[in-house]
């Protein structure tokens, strides 16, 4: 009687286990193993074929650990080059020349890295700019006139105004005086 009802009861269970597979499904991988010491990757585990008895089966499977996800180590940003501090132009004493080379009502043009009109006067040196302000040629004196090359304009050696020409507006002056016998203008190095 127990023999038949045991046999009745593992029948039933091998027909569920026919018409729903996955209910009985092993918990290892589905695929047969096939040789000994294969492996096989299969929901997250690393399994690998042994013997058991007479049959290949998959053993338990090890955990494969996930995956470390590496960040991008940020590169380091140059540090900026350290560029040459750029030296901030300072207005300076030039010393022109000497200072008897001009005498009272006298006037001349004298050059240091560029050219300064200097007259002497009875109170005093004046010193103007040779740049032309109508268009900034070089100007020069032609017989005892301050004049323009490029487009005639003539200047007063004793105002830097303009008295002739197209130039409209006075030449640039600069504080001039006398330091141990020199000429010496106040402005940038050059
Ligand atoms: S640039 Fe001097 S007159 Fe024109």
């Amino acid at each position: 009687m127990n023999t038949r009802r045991s046999v009745v009861i593992s029948l039933g269970i091998s027909l569920i286990s026919a018409l729903i597979p996955s209910a009985f499904a092993a918990t290892g991988p589905t695929l047969k193993p096939t040789k000994l010491g294969q492996t096989i990757v299969w929901r997250g585990k690393k399994y690998t074929c042994i013997k058991q008895g007479k049959k290949l089966v998959w053993d338990k499977g090890v955990l494969i650990p996930a995956k470390v996800t590496q960040t991008p180590t940020s590169t380091p940003s140059p540090s900026p080059s350290s560029s040459p501090t750029k030296k901030p132009l300072v207005m300076e004493d030039i010393a022109l020349g000497s200072a008897s080379s001009i005498s009272v009502g006298e006037s001349k043009i004298m050059t240091k890295g560029k050219s300064y009109v200097i007259t002497r006067t009875s109170s005093g040196l004046i010193a103007f700019d040779t740049t032309c302000t109508h268009n900034g040629c070089g100007i020069d004196f032609k017989a005892k006139t301050l004049i323009c090359p490029c487009h005639g304009a003539e200047f007063d050696p004793l105002t830097g105004s303009p008295t002739a020409g197209p130039a409209l507006t006075k030449l640039k002056s600069y504080e001039v005086k006398e330091v141990d016998g020199q000429i010496v203008v106040f402005d940038y190095p050059w």
